[in-house]
C-alpha cells in the first residue's frame, strides 16, 4: 500500500511498517509482512496478562431510586445497568489501579520491577498532578518504569493498549502495564438522575509483552484505527477544574464539576462510529465480522453496543455485553468484559477479539487481537 506522505493522523500508520519512499511513504499493512527480525520492523506484542479491580461497595437501581426521581425499570430498560461499584471516600483511581496492575503482573509471572512503562487511561486522575501514573508506580514498587497518563475518556483503555502495544513492538520496552481505570463517581452529579445512574468505579490492567520467537501467525495484537473528532466537545464534558474555568465558588454553585453530556448525540455517534471503526480495521486484513469470535465493546448502554452489533452482522453469542454488574467505568469497561468473558470460558486461547470504544472528545479506537493467554 503506498500512499501520499503527510496524512499522519490517518488510523492504523503505525499498524504496519512505515518507509519513508521519497514523497511517498510505503506502509506494509501488519498481515502483509511478517514484521518480527527484520532490521527497523515492529516486533509482535501481545495481552501476556489481564486483571481487574471494582471496590466492594455496590450501588443499585434501588439506591439510585432513593437519591434521584428515577426507578429501576427506566434504568433497566434504557441502559441495561443494574447495579454499579462506587468507591469509599478517600480511595482513589491510582488505588484501583494498583490493585488490578499487581494481580496482573503476577499472573504475567513477573515482578513490578519488570515493567518498564506505565500507560494510565484515565478521565479521573487523582490529581491534575502529579499524574496517576506515577502514583501507580511507586505504589506498586515499578522502580524501573516510566510513564504517564493519557486523556481519552472512555477510549482510555484502547489507546492506553494502543500506546503500550507500539513502545513494546518499536523495542524499547520489553513489557509495559497498559491501565484503564477511573472513579466515575467522583466527577458525577447524584442530583442529575441523566448521568447519576449510568457510571461506575473500576480498573482494569494489562501487560503487555514483546512476543520474540512466537512469531508464527497472527498472534497478539494484530492492529489498531484510532480518531478523534473535537467538534464533539460539547456533548459529553467536565465544563470546569480545569485552565478554561478554573475552580471558583461560581463553578461549584453551578455544579460544573461534573459530567455532563447530551446523550443522544453522544448515542447516535457511538452506534455509527462504532461499526465504521470496527469494518475500517478488519478490511484492512481482509476480514469482515464474521471472522470474530468475540467483539468486546465499551460498555456505555446496551443499546448502544447491541445497535452497533447489529449494524455489524454479529449475533449475540460472539458479543460481550456486563454493563449490568459495573455500569460505565469509563476506562475500566473493556478490561471488565475481557476479564469477566474469559472468567466465563467464552474468551480462549486463539480467539479473534476485537476491542472497540468511543468516547468523550469524541474519541474513537479499535484493537484488533489473537488472545494468546
Ligand atoms: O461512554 C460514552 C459516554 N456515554 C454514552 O455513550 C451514553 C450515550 N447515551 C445514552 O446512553 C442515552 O442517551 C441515555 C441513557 C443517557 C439516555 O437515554 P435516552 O433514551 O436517550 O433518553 P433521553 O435522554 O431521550 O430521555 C428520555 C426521557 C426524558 O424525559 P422526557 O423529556 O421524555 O419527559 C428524560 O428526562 O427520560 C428521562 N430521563 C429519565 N427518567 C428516569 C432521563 N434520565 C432518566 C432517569 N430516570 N435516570
Amino acid at each position: 500500500m503506498v500512499r501520499k506522505a503527510g496524512r499522519t493522523g490517518e488510523a492504523g500508520r503505525a499498524g504496519g511498517v512505515v518507509r519513508r519512499v521519497g514523497e511517498v511513504e510505503q506502509v506494509e499493512a501488519a498481515g502483509e509482512v511478517n514484521r518480527v527480525g527484520k532490521a527497523g520492523a515492529l516486533r509482535r506484542t501481545h495481552i501476556a496478562a489481564l486483571a481487574t479491580y471494582v471496590p466492594p461497595r455496590v450501588l443499585t437501581n434501588a439506591d439510585l431510586e432513593k437519591m434521584v426521581d428515577t426507578s429501576d425499570e427506566w434504568i433497566l430498560q434504557r441502559t441495561g445497568i443494574r447495579e454499579r461499584h462506587i468507591v469509599d471516600r478517600g480511595v482513589a483511581t491510582s488505588d484501583l489501579a494498583k490493585e488490578a496492575s499487581l494481580a496482573a503482573i503476577a499472573q504475567a509471572g513477573l515482578t513490578p520491577d519488570d515493567i518498564e512503562l506505565i500507560v494510565v487511561g484515565t478521565t479521573t486522575p487523582d490529581t491534575i498532578f502529579p499524574s496517576t501514573a506515577c502514583l501507580v508506580q511507586h505504589k506498586i514498587g515499578a522502580s524501573r518504569a516510566w510513564g504517564f497518563d493519557l486523556g481519552a475518556a472512555c477510549s482510555g483503555f484502547t489507546y492506553a493498549l494502543t500506546a503500550a502495544s507500539q513502545m513494546v513492538a518499536s523495542g524499547a520496552h520489553r513489557h509495559a502495564l497498559a491501565i484503564g481505570a477511573d472513579v466515575m463517581s467522583s466527577i458525577i452529579d447524584y442530583q442529575d438522575r441523566a448521568t447519576c445512574v449510568l457510571f461506575g468505579d473500576g480498573a482494569g490492567a494489562v501487560v503487555v509483552s514483546a512476543l520474540d520467537g512466537r512469531s508464527a501467525g497472527d498472534v497478539g495484537i494484530i492492529d489498531f484505527a484510532h480518531e478523534i473528532d473535537g467538534s464533539g466537545g460539547p456533548a459529553l464534558c467536565m465544563p470546569a477544574g480545569g485552565s478554561l474555568r478554573p475552580a471558583s465558588r461560581e463553578t461549584v454553585e453551578g455544579r460544573l464539576h461534573y459530567v455532563k453530556q447530551d446523550g443522544q448525540t453522544v448515542f447516535k455517534f457511538a452506534v455509527r462510529k462504532t461499526e465504521e471503526i470496527c469494518r475500517r480495521l478488519l478490511a484492512r486484513h481482509g476480514l469482515t465480522p464474521s471472522d470474530l469470535n468475540l467483539f468486546v465493546s465499551h460498555q456505555a448502554n446496551r443499546r448502544i453496543i447491541e445497535s452497533a452489533a447489529a449494524r455489524l452482522d454479529l449475533p449475540a453469542d460472539r458479543v460481550v455485553i456486563n454493563i449490568e454488574r459495573y455500569g460505565n467505568t469509563t476506562g475500566a469497561t473493556i478490561p471488565l468484559a475481557l476479564n469477566d468473558a474469559r472468567a466465563d470460558g467464552r474468551l480462549k486461547q486463539g480467539d479473534l477479539v476485537l476491542l472497540a470504544s468511543v468516547g468523550a472528545g469524541f474519541t474513537v479506537g479499535a484493537v484488533l487481537v489473537r488472545w494468546s493467554i
